[in-house]
């Protein structure tokens, strides 16, 4: 049951810490500061490229990985939403790592692609949540995500553990491939094995959120910006929203603002932004700075150093923890999904079972 949250989103959202603390517990090692992966069928070593195909908000775990992949192991990463891969036959090299990212396992298009690329042949590793999942049963090796069942319609816990299970998995692709070293590992261990003391923390005082809830709840658009894997969190974000508040919602990399979206920019419109302090923080301040100097409502969601670096006057902040840049993404989610959340339970939705949306997507 719910226990004494008023819905399963509430409740899954809650749940994180321990989630996401019984999902490293599987792979990272504390003590030693290191990461070892389930058996896999083939040799990370050899492998040269990844490709992610997923769906929704696996798709933006998928997104977030790309940049963890290819920063710690120098692998290239491609990304792709199933239902365009599988009708668009790309030309596949023999002995390539496919990765389906799932947290029913049965979502009709990743099975799909997953079938494409077997065939075509791909290492094919499966990321889910229930390992009975059909997506598990035919893909090589699987990497199971420990969220426990997930009912809440909007997808919460699962994101936040597929990330976990991706960033481990760049870790030990990076081992492997010889472009991470031990120090460097050690050191994105130590960041990881924070986490969820970290997400404890935000979840802890939500009050920031609570209290910006209501004005959200009335506006018609909300934009979301992000740099990085900020992106995928913005994209999570307004994902998020518009599936349980039904408030239009779209998230663009900042630095696409001035090719085309600030055009959106009145007083009317919050615009949500991710930027923890990291090497793009001066990049996305700046943005800030446009789209305030447009009249544009900021909620700026940083840790104390970057708000207290933004000159900009935005028209609330939302403080998160200070984490190494690697784990911000995990931190960064929670706050877009209680705020989405919150809007819903402003606005009356029904938060669990949004209307037109199904729990698993098991046909095109
Ligand atoms: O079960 P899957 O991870 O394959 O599902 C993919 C999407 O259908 C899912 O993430 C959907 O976008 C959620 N409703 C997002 O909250």
């Amino acid at each position: 049951g719910k226990g004494q949250h008023r819905h399963f989103m509430l409740k899954e959202i809650f749940e994180q810490p321990e989630v996401i603390g019984g999902t490293l517990k599987t792979m990272l090692n504390p003590a030693e500061r290191t990461i070892t992966l389930p058996y896999l069928p083939f040799d990370l070593a050899g492998i040269g490229r990844v490709r992610i195909i997923a769906c929704g908000t696996s798709y933006y775990a998928a997104m977030v990985a790309k940049y963890w992949i290819e920063q710690l192991a120098r692998v290239p990463v491609e990304v792709d939403i199933a239902s365009e891969f599988r009708y668009r036959s790309p030309p596949l090299e023999q002995g390539g790592l496919a990765i389906f990212i799932s947290q029913s396992g049965e979502t009709a298009d990743t099975l799909a692609a997953l079938r494409h690329c077997r065939a075509n042949g791909q290492h094919c590793l499966a990321l889910v949540n229930v390992p009975e999942s059909t997506i598990a049963r035919e893909a090589d090796g699987v990497l199971e995500t420990l969220a426990g069942p997930e009912i809440g319609v909007a997808s919460t816990k699962a994101f936040t553990t597929q990330l976990t299970v991706l960033a481990c998995l760049a870790v030990a692709l990076g081992r492997a491939r010889g472009a991470l070293d031990r120090a460097a590992e050690a050191e994105v261990c130590r960041a990881l094995a924070e986490v969820p003391s970290r997400v404890a923390d935000v979840l802890r005082d939500d009050s920031a959120i609570r209290a910006i809830a209501p004005s959200i709840a009335e506006a018609r658009d909300v934009l979301y910006l992000g740099r990085g894997t900020g992106y995928p969190i913005a994209l999570e974000g307004a994902l998020k929203l518009k599936e349980v508040s039904y408030i239009h919602a779209e998230a663009y990399a900042a630095g696409e603002l001035k090719h085309g979206p600030i055009a959106l920019i009145d007083d009317s419109v919050p615009v949500i932004v991710i930027c923890p302090s990291d090497h793009l923080y001066d990049k996305t301040a700046s943005n800030v700075q446009e789209v305030v100097a447009r009249g544009g409502r900021v909620i700026f969601l940083s840790d104390r150093h970057g708000i207290a670096r933004l000159s900009a006057k935005v028209a609330a902040t939302i403080e998160l923890p200070e984490v190494a840049s690697f784990v911000a993404p995990l931190l960064y989610a929670i706050p877009v999904q209680m705020l989405a959340y919150h809007v819903a339970v402003a606005k009356g939705t029904d938060v669990d079972q949004p209307r037109n949306l199904a729990k698993s997507v098991t046909v095109e």
